[in-house]
């Protein structure tokens, strides 16, 4: 395995995916606790992240002892490279204004980091961020690459096995910085890069049992795929210690109730509260046309009725979630936007606290992508793990203006119409999502001989890589009016199907 020691940068998370994707197990350890982790771990190499401060400042962090003392490869990034070079004897310097954002490196000698990769003479593209910069090798080491901020750019140390760059090669605007890693993982450290997702599982259950002890955990359960897939991994780690909590707001799509209490119920037989708290959200929704009346309402609500159930089961000490690193990222700096209000309810914000609960958050370090072949690992079925998302206040927000049972259940039929459509058109994993929007237009139509008055829809599909932004998806030509005739057809209510061709920015995906 190898170990990084986290110095504070933003982007260390990312270190660990490329770590991952390399085929190699790897853990975070902060600085301060880097020394205990590096014991008890064993590695087999040592990354060290970047940070925000300064060698240069009294008290900046530094690397322990005894990982430099170990003769383990060492592979130091930003201010990994700088303490690298300060604490073997080289020198570092204020820079004049840095270097931050794109940038080039000129390759200037071979190393192993280059193999099969990078050769002499080529100038490559990475991502700088930084102020100080090296002015004085330590002894051992030659530079490798240079780039016009930074002379330093890349330099190694071949028989102590120790390489560092002044960019960042874990971000994806440097486009071969992920095989710049995986040369460290496996021609330096000599690591097989056979990891998988089965080793990652073993190495949170055993984590999650230390976490609990004997403690008592209970779990949320959204419907979606992330809380699904701790609650199954926690159950796996301490069996009949975890009780999950599902909050049925009678607002989710056809049958995903039914699923999700099927699988957890039937399928894992895991101690599930099924709260059917339709009528109480419905009734509580009546009258209520704004869209963050309705969201507020929701999230509240939520956490009101998770936090009954929460005391009737009582003796609970942990919480879990289904937290991804987006979301670890988007809490800190994201500051707009109405997925916000449903980040804190998702993630049941505020109740840890009201409830003097300690946090239990296995997927912590993942991304969707992973998270989502956890639950494959898992055993979790295709086609619940790779569900488009769904949001928090769910079908609410797809129909604009009051809710009513009636509606939702218009809503649940056109849309399970479109989905099923999108399916059989080989068409579901291509896009991002899909659904419809029940709009409070009415308008003439009409039918064998008599006139309609009924609802429009609308059918949203987008193609996104994070949900910050997307783009409209363009179905082939005969798809659209196929569907349109069908829910038209088939669903009692609706007589006008239309396609939003909005993308994100300047529309939103959702529409409230
Ligand atoms: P917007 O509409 O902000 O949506 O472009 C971006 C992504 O976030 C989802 N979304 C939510 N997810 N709770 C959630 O869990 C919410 O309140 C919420 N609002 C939007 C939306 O479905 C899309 O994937």
């Amino acid at each position: 395995s190898i170990l990084i020691v986290d110095f504070g940068s933003q982007v260390t998370q990312l270190i660990a995916r490329r770590v991952r994707e390399a085929g190699v197990y790897s853990e975070i350890a902060p600085f301060q606790s880097a020394a205990a982790a590096f014991a008890r771990m064993q590695p087999k190499g040592i990354v060290l992240s970047g940070g925000p401060a300064s060698v240069l400042d009294e008290g900046s962090p530094r690397i322990p002892q005894a990982i430099l003392d170990s003769g383990l490869p060492i592979l130091g990034i930003c201010y990994g490279q700088q303490a690298l070079t300060q604490q073997l004897g080289g020198r570092v310097e204020k820079g004049v204004g840095g270097e931050f954002g794109e940038a080039f490196v000129e390759i200037d000698q071979a190393c192993a980091l280059f193999d099969g990769l990078w050769t002499s003479g080529e100038r490559h593209q990475v991502w700088m961020s930084h102020g100080d910069h090296v002015a004085q090798l330590a002894p051992g080491f030659r530079p490798v690459a240079s780039s016009k901020g930074a002379p330093f750019a890349i330099i190694a140390d071949d028989a102590r096995r120790i390489y560092a760059m002044q960019f960042h090669p874990e971000v994806v605007h440097t486009p071969d910085g992920a095989k710049l890693i995986a040369n460290f993982a496996r021609h330096v450290c000599g690591l097989a890069g056979d990891w998988s997702m089965a080793e990652f599982r073993a190495a949170k259950i055993a984590e999650i049992r230390a976490q609990v002890g004997e403690g008592r955990v209970i779990c949320g359960l959204s419907g979606g795929v992330d809380s699904a897939v701790a609650a199954v991994l926690i159950h796996e780690a301490i069996g009949e210690q975890l009780t999950c909590v599902f909050v049925d707001h009678g607002l989710m799509r056809a049958g995903e109730a039914d699923q999700v209490v099927g699988l957890f119920r039937g399928h894992y037989n895991i101690p599930l509260v099924h709260v059917n708290a339709e009528t109480l959200f419905l009734s509580g929704l009546a009258g209520v046309t704004d869209p963050e009346a309705k969201r507020k309402f929701i999230g509240k609500t939520f956490i009101d009725v998770f936090e009954e159930e929460a005391r009737k089961i009582g003796g609970a000490q942990f919480l879990a979630q289904g937290t991804l690193y987006p979301d670890v990222i988007e809490s800190v700096s994201f500051t707009g936007g109405p997925s916000v209000t449903i980040k804190s309810h998702h993630n049941v914000g505020g109740l840890p606290e009201r409830m003097n609960m300690q946090l239990v958050e296995p997927l912590r370090e993942l991304f969707k992508d992973e998270v989502r072949a956890l639950g494959r690992e898992l055993g979790l079925p295709d086609i619940f793990v790779g569900r488009h998302p769904f949001p928090g206040p769910g079908l609410a927000i797809r129909i604009p203006g009051e809710v009513s049972k009636e509606r939702c259940d218009i809503l649940r039929k056109a849309d399970a119409i479109y989905l099923e459509e999108i399916r059989n058109a080989g068409l579901y994993d291509a896009i991002w999502q899909a659904f419809a929007v029940l709009l409070p237009v009415r308008t003439v139509g009409v039918m064998g001989d008599a006139r309609t008055y009924d609802s429009v829809l609308a059918l949203r599909a987008v193609t996104s890589v994070d949900g910050m932004t997307a783009q409209a998806f363009q179905f082939p030509g005969d798809f659209l009016p196929r569907v349109a005739t069908r829910i038209i057809n088939e669903v009692k209510g609706v007589n006008r199907v239309t396609y939003d061709y909005t993308s994100k920015p300047p529309g939103t995906i959702e529409w409230e």
